[in-house]
């Protein structure tokens, strides 16, 4: 019955990886810069949490919210005044979530040089009006790229799903922490 209306529901129609990709420009001004003049990482990532929204959202037309953000690297620290380049795609969708690709590449706005500086994986949920959890359309997989990223992010969800419940060490020890107080001699 719940198959029937979800295969039936053009909302769910199945949508390639390419009809949710972002492309955002932004620069790096002196308020978004840290101690060293280059960029500060949460601005970064900033935007490429509204970035990989977006691609979700382009995905199932829904409100989303971030669940997660991993595999998150700086490779390379960006310069004030260097352009940024973001660029993000759905690369899975679940049931109610789907996995996002954010890159970020940095522009040499006098030369034009360019270089991959950050990358990240993120998950979003779709959300209706009301707050709960709404089903997302299948991914249509066109090129081979796509179905060895897809075939990915499937292994990485279940990682993923079974790290968030795992009991972590380093969670119970900054729950304790505050509580001691260490004393100098
Ligand atoms: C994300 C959220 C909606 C998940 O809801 P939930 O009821 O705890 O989660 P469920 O276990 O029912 O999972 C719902 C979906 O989210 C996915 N999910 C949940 N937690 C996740 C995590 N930490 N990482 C990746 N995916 C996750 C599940 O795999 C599932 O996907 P599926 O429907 O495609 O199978 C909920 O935890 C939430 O609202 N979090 C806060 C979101 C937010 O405020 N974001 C902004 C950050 S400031």
């Amino acid at each position: 019955m719940l198959y029937t209306r979800l295969m039936s529901d053009p909302a769910l129609e199945p949508k390639s990886p390419s009809e949710s990709e972002v492309m955002m420009t932004q620069m790096i001004l002196p308020p978004d810069a840290n101690p060293l003049n280059a960029a500060f990482g949460g601005k970064v990532m900033e935007w490429i949490d509204i970035c990989g929204g977006i691609a979700a959202q382009r995905h199932c037309r829904q409100v989303v919210v971030t669940a997660s953000m991993d595999e998150l690297h700086f490779h390379a620290p960006i310069r004030v005044g260097w352009i940024v380049i973001l660029r993000a795609r759905v690369l899975a969708a679940f049931h109610t979530s789907m996995e996002v690709g954010v890159t970020v590449t940095a522009e040499n706005p006098l030369t034009g040089e360019r270089k991959l500086t950050t990358s990240a994986l993120l998950t979003f949920v779709a959300l209706s009006a009301e707050g709960a959890k709404v089903p997302v359309p299948p991914l249509k997989l066109e090129s081979e790229a796509e179905r060895r990223a897809f075939q990915e992010a499937h292994a990485r969800r279940d990682e993923r799903l079974s790290r968030r419940d795992q009991v972590h060490a380093w969670r119970q020890v900054l729950a304790g922490a505050g509580t001691t107080r260490t004393t100098s001699t």
